[in-house]
């Protein structure tokens, strides 16, 4: 292993400047403009497992973007890693507040900044370059591994369920590792061990044929921003619980040894508050900040539009109003129960003054692990010789909709190790990777891999 250590020592400042190259490549899924480029991301992963010395790399097609494959499995008798990541990004606007341009990666005070630097382009990187470095110093890996990247996972993975469905036969593994998450805190390595699952949907009101003047109809015709205000009002009550019928039927209840757990976690309300510039913070009563995002649902607002946004004042009654809403579910809920309370409670609330359409979008399953597991073990040999720490237990709020499709579909255990940060700017402007951090998780999943090889028969 110190040979492997050693190499990624060495080469620290090239890997950042091969990272950039593919901090370049604007592959932002959800944007049709970007689709050559999502497929150009595609091609630049392929060449780069190439060169790392995976075999059989392809781009295997989808009815969407192409999944990128490769593997190395000559450690006979050795465990299979089957690594999955995302090589598409978040849309970047609003452009105007990035400090450097988003696919122009910057370093400034030990973080590069770049769209994809955390989530999840640098942690991919991280694991190729630790795959490299095996390979370089010894001509083999420890395990056998799998490398498979998806361009859709932040569009929701529409493809990848019957992706996996029909490769089921060459994507059997011992295990699934995964970096697409945050480390607790700065200095607080972690293994996530929950993921939360996610509805989106989209509502549109209609309330008149086009925009009407607001002095000659204001008072005889339903605004309609004003009637999605009305229906948004009556989906959550002030205490933070949504409102829907049925919504927590299927709630598994926080155990009691889970709860007390995650009090000894080192999460300052304080800092929080001032972190993100949170006035006052507000949530489901009866529960703690960590308790709310990580293991209860909630429904969230994500964009409203409707009549006039500019400068200066413009009278008028708009004729159309729409929100994006989703929810994030947890264990056990289902997506298609929830989304069938939802359309019907929508559809309940509206009143007849509006023409209602209510579109379901992406989604996903929560998913939840025991950590007691041979793997998350190794998982936590290998973080602390990295970090120089042991890692802490985690659920997240976030959502990676393959993981139980993994378990579901593969039978396989996940270990979700990331190197983000809570303040990392995933999805917002000014996305940033802590350089120190990307360079110890190369480091410790190097070693993950030769402790996943030690890992015997349960
Ligand atoms: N990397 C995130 C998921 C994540 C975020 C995990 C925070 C753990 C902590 C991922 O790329 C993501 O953003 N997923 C989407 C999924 C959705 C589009 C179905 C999400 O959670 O919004
Ligand atoms: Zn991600």
């Amino acid at each position: 292993m110190e040979k492997v250590i050693d190499f990624i020592n060495v080469n620290r400042d090239r890997y950042l400047d091969e990272l950039k190259g593919l901090l370049a490549i604007p592959s932002i899924s959800a944007l049709p403009e970007h689709r050559d480029d999502v497929k150009r991301c595609a091609d630049w992963c392929g060449a780069e497992m190439r060169r790392v010395g995976l075999q059989n790399v392809r781009l295997i097609e989808t009815p969407g973007f192409p999944v990128v494959y490769g593997d190395w499995l000559g450690a006979k008798g050795a465990p299979t890693i089957l690594f999955y990541g995302h090589y598409d990004v978040q849309p970047v606007d609003p452009l105007n507040l990035w400090e450097s341009p988003p696919f122009e990666a910057t370093i400034r005070d030990g973080e590069l900044y770049a769209r994809g630097s955390a989530d999840d382009k640098g942690q991919v990187f991280m694991h190729l370059k630790a795959i490299e470095a095996h390979l370089k110093q010894n001509g083999r890996l420890p395990v056998n591994i799998k490398v498979m990247l998806e361009g859709e996972e932040e569009v929701g993975s529409e493809h990848l369920d019957d992706f996996i469905r029909a490769h089921k036969a060459d994507l059997g593994a011992d295990v699934v590792v995964i970096s697409d998450s945050a480390m607790f805190a700065r200095g607080v390595p972690s293994i996530c061990y929950g993921l939360r699952g996610l509805v989106y949907f989209q509502i549109d009101l209609r309330g008149s044929g086009t925009d009407l003047h607001s002095g000659i109809f204001g008072g005889a015709v339903a605004n309609p921003a004003f009637v999605l205000a009305q229906m948004i009002a009556q989906m959550k009550d002030r205490g933070g619980r949504v409102k829907i019928p049925g919504f927590y039927d299927d709630v598994r209840p926080l155990q009691d040894a889970e709860r007390q757990a995650w009090t000894s976690l080192p999460f300052n309300e304080k800092k929080y508050k001032k972190d993100f510039g949170i006035p006052k913070l507000f949530g489901e009563s009866g529960y703690s900040t960590l308790e709310r995002t990580w293991a209860r649902p909630t429904l969230e607002v994500n964009g409203l539009l409707s009549g006039f946004t500019g400068a200066g004042a413009k009278t008028v009654l708009p004729a159309v109003a729409m929100a994006k809403i989703s929810m994030r579910l947890v264990p056990d809920q289902d997506p298609n129960t929830i989304a069938a309370l939802f359309e019907a409670y929508v559809t309940s609330i509206a009143p007849k003054t509006v023409e209602l359409k209510v579109t379901r979008m992406h989604g996903g399953k929560p998913w939840m692990a025991s950590f007691d597991n041979r793997f998350v073990q190794a998982a936590g040999r290998a973080i602390e010789k990295g970090f120089g720490q042991k890692p802490v237990f985690t659920r997240e709020g976030g959502s990676i909709p393959v993981v139980s499709t993994f378990q579901e579909e593969l039978g396989l255990p996940s270990v979700l190790f990331g190197v983000g940060l809570p303040d990392e700017n995933a999805h917002a402007p000014n996305e940033k990777l802590d350089i120190s951090n990307f360079h110890n998780g190369i480091i410790a999943s190097a070693i993950l891999y030769q402790e996943i090889a030690g890992v015997g028969e349960p």
